[in-house]
């Protein structure tokens, strides 16, 4: 017999990054010493405590039988008490807070769980590739907002056709983003707000890399703003903060309408996570932090380097704020695609092109801090024997 995919499975979008891990690996089987910065995958372990509390939790029979349906309370309190003392937002443990199976999950459930299919969604262009596969799955209709480095990669309502703007239902959005460096002001915050109660759409903020910041800047979360609650959620992932994210553990806080839609959904497709994950997600929330505050320290401390050597080599970066990515243009006459294409030829130095992240993205390609420091001056280095920025 033979089956054939559903028409949903058909449209979704296409994996584009697969293709870049298709050539790095066809330049390493050749022998070539590349240095990846390509990838966005933390390689830091995660923090010994955490591991510790995991083994332990590992070893309780109690852990061993069916998690709780929508998530450990002892963890959702966890969370709204994260919430309190890091941002003085005050959330309802339990109608305020989703335990997720990581952030990914909830960005594809949610559109599925609170729209119908024909409704009209905005993300960001650049943005994080996956939200597509919630547009696909939900068989939504998609609009994009165009970030651009004049408006420091934050969307500009303004600018947005009148009827998209009627037709909208729900929006993402990504701060620290990804794949720029962006960071968000209390002022956009407060225009979103604005933005999104005039025209009825709700909004996710995808808070993935709220914990690093730089330059002595915590970035600000959505919820800190006055009447975020009422109309969207943060999504907040442990895979970044603290390495975890092949633990599989993230949860989503906010308005309680979406924070319902999305337990009413995960009833019917998880039961939840394995409870010791649970138990170590709420070790790492009520630490002290300071693991996080030295994992931040070290992305600056890598972010700076590889800012010195490509000025040095007259390659001038977008000034990230946070997330582990620098965001660097690409020199005249090549598209985001050919260049990375001839850094992997030429000087074995794996890159994200832009525009893997959509049109918005072109002209830019993608760096990941997380590689150790002295690889950045060599990929620099090999880099400025091309003779591009000169
Ligand atoms: C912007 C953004 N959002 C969400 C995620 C997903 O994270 P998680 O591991 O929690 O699923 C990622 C992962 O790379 C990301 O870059």
């Amino acid at each position: 017999m033979k089956f054939e995919e559903s028409n949903i499975l058909q449209h979704l979008p296409k994996q584009f990054f697969a293709s870049l891990v298709k050539k790095v690996n066809a330049k390493i089987a050749t022998g070539a010493d590349v240095i990846n910065l390509g990838q966005g995958n933390p390689d830091q372990p995660t923090p010994e405590f955490i591991v510790e509390a995991m083994q332990k939790q590992t070893a309780d029979p109690q852990n061993h039988k069916y998690a709780q349906f929508r998530g450990d309370p002892e963890l959702k309190k966890a969370a709204a008490a994260f919430y309190q003392r890091e941002y003085g937002v005050s959330l309802d443990p339990e109608t305020e807070i989703a335990i997720l199976g990581g952030s990914k999950i909830g960005l594809v459930e949610l559109p599925f769980a609170i729209l119908n299919p024909g409704d009209m969604m905005l993300l960001p262009d650049p943005g994080y590739p996956d939200y597509l596969s919630g547009v696909a799955l939900a068989q939504v209709k998609l609009e994009l907002m165009r970030l651009t480095e004049a408006n420091h990669f934050l969307p500009d309502y303004d600018t947005l056709d009148k009827q998209v703007v009627e037709d909208a239902k729900l929006m993402y959005l990504n701060y620290p983003n990804n794949p720029t460096g962006a960071v968000a002001t209390p002022a956009f915050y407060q225009k979103t707000v604005d933005f999104a109660k005039a025209n009825g759409i709700g909004v996710v903020q995808d808070f993935a890399y709220g914990a690093i910041g730089f330059d002595g800047h915590r970035p600000v979360s959505f919820l800190q703003t006055p009447g975020a609650k009422d109309v969207g959620i943060e999504m907040d992932t442990f895979s970044k903060s603290f390495n975890m994210a092949g633990w599989r553990i993230g949860f989503a806080a906010g308005n309680a309408d979406m924070i319902e839609a999305i337990n009413l959904i995960q009833d019917h497709l998880f039961v939840s996570v394995f409870p010791a994950i649970q138990k170590a997600a709420i070790t790492a929330l009520n630490s002290d932090q300071q693991s996080v505050h030295d994992l931040v320290a070290l992305y600056e401390k890598r972010r700076n380097q590889f800012f010195k050597a490509a000025r040095a080599i007259g390659w001038e970066p977008y000034p990230s704020g946070g997330s582990f990515y620098a965001w660097m243009p690409v020199p005249k006459g090549y598209t985001s695609e050919a260049f990375a294409d001839l850094l992997l030829d030429k000087a074995a130095v794996a890159v994200a092109p832009g525009n893997g992240f959509g049109d918005g993205g072109e002209g830019f390609i993608r760096v990941g801090l997380l590689i150790d420091e002295p690889r950045f001056t060599e990929a620099c280095q090999r880099i400025a024997k091309l003779h591009l920025f000169d």
